[in-house]
């Protein structure tokens, strides 16, 4: 669905950890025949290079200290799928564990490091027809899009799905210590100074508690349809 008059779609989703955002972007962003980013994986980039390096995620002066020697990148390759460069070296794969996530969280309250990925997502919303989610994508990200999506759910059906999601890669795990860590990383994301997580009026709610991904997908379509006509009918008039 790429515009003709070469004004970029550009489609914003915001949510918690745990909450499927990605998930929901990624067949969004096919349904449409465009890039996702999951702006998520760059702040995992710098969480995984400060933990590599021996510092503290949590100490943001030593974060800091490290901006100067770090370049994170995305490239998409043939199939579209998004690859995180750490200094040219492919990252993607070692993004996903839990440790990473904690320390993505924790370097994400750097105001110096949200600047310097801000602009790097920017561009790429510049080059793209795109979906991005994240936790400022609506807010900071791409505030001028009429596209706007935060995407939830209790935090108890996101730490079940946690729990399925590590009972799948064969570890176990304890309910209330997956809830616990849900909630803090909720916490330090809505709660940190710099562009914290939050939903602003213009923003439409998909509550995925008891609806399934395939239902918040289709909403999200039709909720661009309707815009994009509207938009269109507006331009005409
Ligand atoms: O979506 P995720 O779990 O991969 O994100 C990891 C952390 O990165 C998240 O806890 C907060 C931070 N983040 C952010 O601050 N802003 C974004 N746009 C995306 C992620």
């Amino acid at each position: 669905m790429a515009n003709e008059d070469n004004k970029k779609l550009r489609i914003a989703i915001d949510g918690p950890a745990g909450a499927g955002k990605s998930t929901v972007a990624r067949f969004v962003a096919q349904n449409l025949g465009i890039h996702h980013l999951d702006t998520g994986a760059m702040y995992r980039a710098m969480g995984l290079y400060a933990t590599e390096q021996g510092i503290n995620p949590q100490n943001a002066d030593a974060v800091r200290a490290l901006l100067p020697n770090v370049d994170i990148r995305v490239e998409f390759d043939g199939a579209g799928k998004q690859h995180i460069l750490l200094n040219d070296r492919d990252v993607t794969n070692a993004l996903r564990t839990e440790e990473v996530g904690n320390a993505a969280s924790a370097v994400a309250q750097v105001p110096e490091l949200r600047a310097l990925l801000r602009n790097a997502q920017r561009a790429v919303g510049e080059r793209y027809d795109i979906v991005m989610d994240g936790r400022d994508i609506c807010t900071e990200v791409l505030p001028d899009t009429p596209h706007k999506f935060f995407v939830t759910a209790s935090a108890r059906e996101r730490t079940r799905r946690r729990m399925r999601q590590l009972e799948r890669l064969g570890q176990t795990a304890n309910f209330d210590a997956v809830l616990a860590d849900i909630l803090a990383r909720d916490r330090q994301d809505s709660r940190r100074d710099a562009a914290p997580l939050r939903r602003e009026p213009d923003t439409m709610m998909i509550d995925t508690t008891h609806n399934s991904v395939r239902r918040a997908v289709e909403r999200i379509l039709s909720a661009i349809a309707e815009r994009e006509e509207s938009g269109k009918i507006k331009e005409e008039s």
